[in-house]
């Protein structure tokens, strides 16, 4: 193993559109005005009168055809300023139990939730491990059925009610589908049939594409399946990034944002949250590489900065390092394999 200074080992992206060369312009990207009452979706503020608007990004992150309670729960979860979002995922339980990192999901969501834009949980954690006078838009897990156990997990029915969702206040509702699985038609007819329920309550549905065993995460899959989802009536879209992530976000006409995955590095997941939005995403809904981490409030802090700073995951990093080493003994280094 070798240890190594990772602050300088990538150039940060230029984002400043006059200096020749900035990537964002080589790629495409315009630096827009903000006008009032336009709700275009914005990546990286670069001045408090213009943002970077990606070729590939939806133009909009609501629209005005939505009812007002529709507009003002996914305002709630999508910053209005930004049009960014970072989502706290603690959902994992409803099928893996009490999972590594989240045997007692209150006491680590707590300190996270000041640094969360909204919180993905079940309505039982919800309920008994969140105090209600939490301001944070809950986003609530109300698909489910099967458990780790068995081989196939796709194989979930709608497990809320949506009086039971408004009777907690839910700002949107979050349901998997698994494309391509054995039990793909009825994992879509209960996304549809939750979106019918949305509708008549005002309530944005968040559709996860769920990723069956045999299944690639690749941009066709994955672009295939957010798509579906955004047919079918999905708000906003879960899905893992991948390479051509900017296709899968072109081919989604409603939000995209990334599941962080499997726990890994730090500096890794800065990048993949970095990479994430500048190729389209409107954030993260990201659980374990937060949770997980041994700085949890730093990391998601981190994470923050590159959704709704426009810091590069350089810069993420530089800041993750000196927050967690406030915190706790970690030295401007990373661990890479020799
Ligand atoms: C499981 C989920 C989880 O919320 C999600 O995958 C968690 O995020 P992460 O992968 O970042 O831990 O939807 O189906």
């Amino acid at each position: 193993m070798v240890l190594r200074s990772c602050a300088k080992s990538r150039a940060p992206a230029t984002a400043n559109p006059q200096v020749s060369g900035c990537p964002r312009v080589a790629a495409g990207w315009q630096v827009r005005p903000r006008t009032v009452g336009c709700l275009p979706a914005t990546v990286g503020k670069i001045a408090a009168t213009t943002y970077w608007m990606h070729p590939a990004i939806p133009s909009r992150v609501w629209n005005y055809s939505m009812d007002w309670g529709m507009q003002n729960r996914l305002a709630g979860i999508i910053s209005p300023t930004t049009r960014r979002c970072v989502m706290l995922a603690v959902d994992h339980g409803y099928f893996q139990g009490p999972t590594s990192g989240l045997e007692q999901p209150g006491k680590v969501v707590a300190p996270l939730l000041p640094f969360a834009d909204a919180l993905m949980l079940t309505r039982g954690v919800l309920r008994n491990c969140i105090a209600p006078d939490c301001r944070v838009p809950i986003v609530l897990r109300v698909s489910g059925g099967t458990s780790v156990l068995q081989d196939d997990l796709s194989n979930e029915d709608l497990t809320v009610s949506i009086e039971d969702a408004v009777r907690v206040n839910a700002s949107a509702l979050a349901i998997s589908i698994f494309v391509g699985s054995e039990h793909e038609k009825q994992t879509l007819a209960n996304l549809a049939r939750l979106c019918d329920e949305g509708q008549r309550y005002g309530i944005p549905v968040l559709a996860v594409t769920a990723v069956g065993k045999q299944m690639t995460r690749d941009a066709r899959y994955l672009g295939l399946a957010c798509r579906i989802a955004a047919e079918l009536g999905a708000h906003i879209v879960k899905t893992y990034h991948c390479e051509g992530f900017e296709k899968v976000v072109a081919g989604c006409p409603v939000p995209v944002v990334i599941a962080g995955g499997k726990k890994i590095e730090e500096r890794e997941a800065l990048l993949l949250a970095y990479r994430a939005v500048s190729e389209g995403a409107v954030g993260v809904d990201m659980g374990r590489n937060i949770f997980l981490s041994n700085w949890p409030v730093s990391m998601i802090q981190a994470v923050r900065s590159i959704v709704h700073e426009g810091s590069t995951d350089v810069q993420a990093w530089e800041a993750f390092v000196e927050m967690a080493g406030q915190r706790g003994a970690l030295h401007m280094t990373q661990v890479v394999p020799s």
